[in-house]
């Protein structure tokens, strides 16, 4: 029996809704069911051929635990070692790899010392830091928000250097990064799942929580295929199989603003009942898709593009004026012992047709001003 396991937190209606998707289809040989952990030893296998991780950024102790799961041939979504290597600052950079454009934006050392160094430490870092530079490269209004952060916390919209110093001293150890603002005229969340199935929603940032997914977007829609094939190289080059990038029209040109989202929110009240139905649906059919496809024994996890070619020495870095580097669709897992590793034929279900991106119908509506 293949096995696939839900590790959840908090959230309420995203992970048992999805249990049920995936049972209901009674594909043969498949089973989903929440993961349960009572020791972790080495040497004894997880039980389990998928888990669809939605809880280790908050919980150490599992993201381990996930790795050593993966090192066992689990396919652990998203892949839990590039998960640790990351950040917003790194995959910005490499973002531009992929021709895909993002803001102009610098990392900025944190303003008090991190825990366990003194003055001493920094004797790299030359004082004062150069900002007049960073300031000119970057222009004001600007956002100022953590490297690594999520859920719109410690992010600030800065209008000029003296509003900087003052934000900047607020933020303690945290490791911050200031970012051209895109002064947008629509503004997009897309879901992504295995670097193929986008949805794009209209996505106002300014409403309350739970109004923010727009249910109608009247607004022109020639943009959507563009967004979702941007959507979908990036999520490929990055290697996340389930992410949400959140996407800025400026000029009629995209802009990724956020893409360091494996652990999009996927709650029914928050999203919408649409988009709370693609979600689910394309996620069942492609958590069954990746248990078939699962070898025992070998390595099943998504390795993006970027380390891919990294690791066979292909240049990382974009020579000035050379063209950028394109994401290709990653390769399938090689199997160690194929003959050995042959996955169980499923009974063919609506499971393997995933839905493929729905077009909303009306734009965006106005935005308001952001409370700070
Ligand atoms: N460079 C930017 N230009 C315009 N708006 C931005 C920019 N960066 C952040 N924002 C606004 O701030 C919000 C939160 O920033 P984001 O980068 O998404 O951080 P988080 O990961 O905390 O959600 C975004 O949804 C967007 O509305
Ligand atoms: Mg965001």
């Amino acid at each position: 029996m293949k096995k696939i396991g839900l590790l959840s937190g908090q959230e309420n209606s995203f992970p048992q809704a999805l249990i049920d998707r995936i049972n209901e289809k009674e594909v043969e040989g498949v089973i989903a069911e929440f993961v349960s952990i009572d020791k972790v030893i080495q040497g004894i296998p997880a039980d389990y051929t998928v888990i669809l991780d939605r809880i280790s950024q908050h919980v150490p102790f599992y993201r381990t635990w996930l790795k050593q799961a993966s090192l066992d041939g689990t396919a652990v979504i998203n892949n839990p070692f590039w998960w640790s290597a990351d950040d917003k600052f790194v995959n910005n950079e490499l973002a531009r790899r992929t021709g895909v454009k993002v803001p102009k934006t610098a990392l900025l050392p944190s303003r008090s010392l991190p825990d366990n160094t003194s003055d001493k430490s920094f004797h790299n870092l030359v004082y004062p830091f150069d900002w007049d530079a960073i300031f000119e490269y970057i222009g004001f209004p600007a956002y100022l928000k953590p490297y690594n952060g999520g859920g719109w916390k410690n992010v600030y919209k800065i209008h000029n250097r003296e509003e900087f110093f003052a934000q900047h001293a607020r933020t303690g150890q945290l490791v911050m990064m200031l970012q051209e603002e895109i002064a947008y005229e629509s503004y997009y969340r897309c879901y992504c799942i295995g670097g193929k199935y986008v949805r794009v929603m209209p996505y106002d940032p300014y409403q309350p929580e739970n109004q923010r997914y727009l249910q109608e977007d009247n607004g022109d829609k020639s943009i959507y295929s563009t967004i979702s094939q941007q959507v979908a190289l990036l999520n490929q080059y990055l290697g996340y199989d389930f992410n949400a990038v959140e996407i800025a029209v400026k000029g009629g040109v995209p802009y990724v603003i956020d893409f360091w989202n494996p652990s999009p929110e996927a709650d029914a009240h928050t999203i919408g009942a649409k988009n709370f139905e693609w979600v689910i649906e394309t996620m069942a059919s492609y958590l069954i898709e990746r248990a078939e496809k699962q070898l025992p024994g070998t390595d099943n996890l998504t390795w993006g593009t970027f380390l891919q070619q990294a690791v066979h020495g292909k240049q990382t870095a974009i020579a000035p004026g050379a063209t950028q580097v394109s994401a290709k669709k990653p390769d399938a897992p090689t199997a160690v012992s194929p003959a050995a590793a042959k996955p169980k034929t499923a009974k063919t279900t609506k499971a393997e047709k995933a839905p493929k991106e729905e077009t909303p119908k009306k734009a965006p509506a106005k935005k308001t001003k952001k409370k700070e």
